[in-house]
Order: C-alpha cells, then structure tokens, then sequence
C-alpha cells in the first residue's frame, strides 16, 4: 500500500490497528451494536480532519450525511472545545446534510463529490450506511435489489474517495448471524449488507462495548490491515486511550 493521508482517531491504540488513523482515498466502516460508540467516533474525526497535520489532522473540512437525525452540534462542539479549537468555527466546517430515504442519500453522495472541488475536505462520513436501505427494501424479495443499490452506493463513495483524496468513513449496524447462533457458536454479529460492503476493499471496524467507558474495536476485514484488536474510552472530552 502507497503512504496515505491519515487522519487521527483520538486514541492512540485505535489509531495504531488503522495504520496511523483513517485513511484518504479509501473507505473505512464502523460496525458495531447499539452504544458501542460508531457514532462517537465519526463525530470525533469531524473535528480531528480540522487540526494540523502534525496533531494528526489535514487542516481540512468534513462532509456529514446523517440519515438517522443523530447528528450532535453540542457533542462536536464539547470535542472541539477539548482540544482547544473554536467550538462554532469547529462546526461551521463540518458541512451537515440529513437524508431521509435511500434517494436522497445516493443524492447527497452526488453533491458531495461537487462540494470536495469548492472547498478543502479531508473527510466525508455516512452514519449510518445501511438505515436507509434496510428500512426501504425490507421485504423478502427485495433483498438482491437492495444489495444492486448499496453496491451501487459503494461505488460511488469509493470514487468520492479516489477522485478527492478524502477519508470515507461510514457507520453501520449489525444483525446477530443466525447461521453462527443455529450452529451452537454463539451470539455473532455480521455489518449490515454484509458482504458487499465487505469486498469494496472497505477497512472494516467491529465495535463492542466493555467496562464503563471503554470500547474494543477489532479489524475484521481489511485490504492490507492485519486483524488486530484495540481498547479506547468514550470519555467526557471525546475518543482517547
Ligand atoms: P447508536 O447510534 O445508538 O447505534 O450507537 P452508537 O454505536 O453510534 O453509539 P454512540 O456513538 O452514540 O455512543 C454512545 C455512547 O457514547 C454512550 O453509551 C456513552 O457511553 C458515550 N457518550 C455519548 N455521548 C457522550 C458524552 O457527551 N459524554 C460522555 N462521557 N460519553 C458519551
């Protein structure tokens, strides 16, 4: 793999499994179950792309499509204020669009692209990726139209990447694996879309929850990161060690 653009997750171990930080110029998931911290950390790479290079930022801006209407103004701003920025400048630059159907995300993605040629992006996220499509292909039968659309939606977040040397990263949810679960080996939980995000060359994070703060994050799937664990805290100031 060519030296790429990183940009710092806040943690020092998570930053370490990724290679340095989220790559530039290719798609990194997190996947995880509810509170297990996906949405914390694409908030906190929000505000990180805006540091200087040497705290591990790109002094860049940052794209949000937030399909669920979880997106945090006071939580980006308390992340930002903690590492010393201009709290309303810091969300000034992150650019916010809600989406609410699969139409409108695929659309978002479009105006994305045109957004990187005006301004200075480093960083594009999706929280989540999958929402959207499993609640509008929720029917039996719909599955392979649904997973023509995500591939579709990949696609053209990949290019976002390449074309603009920008992070993506998205969030995702999981569905426990009944196959796992029938086969006596327990409670296992698969990203939603499963192996279509997958095999896009997507850096794949699986998030769980451990004591109190803290979160483990394991590479389940990577072009070129080996399958590595990491422990981080979700504390009062954002993502640290
Ligand atoms: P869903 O969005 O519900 O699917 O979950 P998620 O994985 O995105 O979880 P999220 O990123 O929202 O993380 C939620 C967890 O982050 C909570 O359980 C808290 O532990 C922690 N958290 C969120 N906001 C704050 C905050 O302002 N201060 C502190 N200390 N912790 C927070």
């Amino acid at each position: 793999e060519r030296k790429r653009r990183r940009i710092t997750t806040g943690s020092s171990a998570l930053d370490e499994i990724l290679g340095g930080g989220v790559p530039c110029g290719e798609l990194t998931e997190f996947a995880g179950p509810f509170g297990s911290g996906k949405s914390q950390i694409v908030f906190q790479l929000c505000v990180n792309v805006q540091l200087p290079e040497e705290e591990g930022g790109l002094e860049s801006k940052a794209i949000f499509i937030d399909t669920e209407g979880t997106v945090s103004p006071g939580r980006i701003k308390g992340m930002a204020e903690a590492l010393g920025l201009d709290p309303g400048e810091a969300l000034r630059n992150v650019f916010v669009t809600q989406v609410r159907s699969v139409e409108e995300q695929m659309r978002a993605a479009e105006e994305a692209h045109k957004l990187c040629e005006r301004e200075d992006i480093g960083l594009v996220v999706i929280d989540s990726l999958t929402a959207h499509f499993r609640a509008e292909y929720s029917k039996l039968g719909d599955v392979s139209e649904r997973q023509a659309r995500l591939m579709k939606h990949v696609d053209q977040l990949r290019n976002l990447a390449m074309d603009h040397d920008v992070a993506v990263v998205f969030t995702n949810q999981v569905h426990v694996d009944i196959e796992a679960a029938t086969k006596g080996k327990g409670r296992r939980y698969e990203p939603v879309g499963g192996t279509i995000v997958a095999h896009q060359a997507t850096h794949r994070i699986m998030l769980r929850r451990a004591k109190g703060e803290v979160r483990i994050a394991r590479i389940i799937d990577s072009p070129y990161l080996p399958q590595r664990e990491a422990a981080f805290r979700i504390t009062e100031e954002g993502i640290r060690d």
